[in-house]
């Protein structure tokens, strides 16, 4: 086994094991993929400024999100699918993120269902819902989170109507998916990753065959996922939302400050500046350059989280020194998993640990709680005063 220094040496692991068709699936963009590409370049044009003979000492990454103590602020992001990354993967990647300390995040298109990661976690987690047309359908998955102790539900408010990703579409990946001769050789060369998904029941939708109105077996996926996202949402049924689960609530996929003021008007805990990891609006701008924006307009009122684009600790310290008060890895961890199983998204969670702990240090911080804008040189379009 290679020596795993950063996350794309995860990733180059990942990228072998997994059939094409999972890795396309979590590798790409909307449509000319520009959006995905910026979520990752604007974060290079932020510079960090370095401070020397600081006591560095006794540093702690150490935070909260939404009242919740953390480790480091950087949570598990909802990411359909995982379970075919890597046989049970939501289950793994939310006992490593337990053991870690830090938030796991289960999507409603998962693959291992509520009960199931509740089954192997003893901590809440969090609870990822889309905006379906069906009430009572989504009353359920409220019910089912509170019994599986959920602490808050992330309402995703960007997917009514799904971008377009011509790999998945090229590759067959529908729900259920297609298999297309092509995808089906490269299958046949992934014989651990075969092996372990002939190993578990679960290579299904978990929250949703059994659970939604006809949706008995898998083959009847499809028909209702073409039918269950609401194009005709709004702002009161995201309100009607929040009280049907009656807890704490994030909005995740606010792009603007607009939006940011109405995620606060309906009481959201907290909201999460996110494109989609570049997989909705394609040519919309990244996270992190909406982040300052953001912030003005609402930033002193409720927590501002954010989400798309980060690779490394680095990343989250600038997010963080922007204002974010808590980051989401989507990707990152994916490699991890599909790369190793649990054990590569501990190794996830370590590096961008270390990454962020040795990057405070040599800024001359010694908590993540102090950084700020003094720690960077912003340029000008993303609100800063300096450009290279
Ligand atoms: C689902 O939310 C996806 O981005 O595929």
């Amino acid at each position: 086994m290679p020596v795993i220094t950063n996350i794309a040496d995860l990733k180059r692991i990942y990228e072998r094991r997994v059939p094409r068709m999972f890795f396309d699936y979590a590798e790409s963009g909307s449509w000319t993929e520009q959006t995905f590409r910026e979520n990752t370049s604007d974060f290079d044009q932020i510079r960090l400024r370095q401070r020397v003979a600081v006591d560095m000492t006794g540093r702690s990454t150490a935070t909260k999100m939404i009242g919740e103590d953390v480790s480091m602020p950087v949570a598990l992001a909802p990411v359909g699918f995982t379970g075919m990354q890597n046989a049970d993967g939501e289950m793994k990647a939310a006992k490593a993120a337990e053991a870690f300390g830090v938030p796991f995040t289960l999507s409603t298109m998962s693959i291992c269902s509520i009960e199931d990661v509740a089954s192997v976690t003893t901590k809440p987690f969090w609870f990822q819902v889309y905006t379906l047309r069906d009430s009572d359908f989504m009353q359920r998955l409220f019910d089912r989170a509170k019994a599986a102790n959920c602490s808050a539900i992330v309402i995703t408010v960007d997917l009514q109507i799904m971008g377009q990703r011509h790999k998945d579409l090229k590759n067959g990946l529908s729900a259920p998916p297609k298999f297309t001769v092509k995808s089906m050789a490269n299958l046949a060369t992934k014989v651990p990753w075969g092996l372990e998904m002939l190993g578990t029941k679960r290579r299904f939708f978990g929250n949703i065959v059994g659970h939604a109105k006809g949706v008995k077996d898998p083959s009847s996926l499809s028909s209702w996922t073409a039918e269950a996202f609401d194009p005709s949402l709004n702002w009161d049924r995201i309100a009607e939302f929040r009280k049907m689960w009656g807890g704490k609530v994030i909005i995740k996929g606010i792009l603007d400050a607009e939006d940011a003021k109405m995620a606060l008007k309906v009481g959201a805990d907290a909201i999460i500046v996110s494109n989609h990891g570049g997989r909705q609006l394609d040519g919309a701008v990244s996270s992190i350059s909406a982040l300052p924006s953001i912030l003005d307009a609402v930033g002193d009122k409720i927590e501002v989280h954010l989400d798309s684009g980060i690779r490394s600790g680095q990343d989250v310290l600038k997010a963080m020194a922007m204002g974010a008060k808590g980051t989401y890895i989507g990707r990152a961890f994916v490699y991890g998993l599909g790369a190793m199983g649990q054990a590569g998204v501990t190794k996830a969670l370590e590096v961008i640990h270390r990454e962020l702990d040795i990057t405070m240090a040599l800024c001359g911080e010694t908590s993540v709680e102090n950084l700020g804008r003094h720690n960077l040189l912003v340029p000008k379009n993303f609100g800063g005063d300096w450009q290279d």
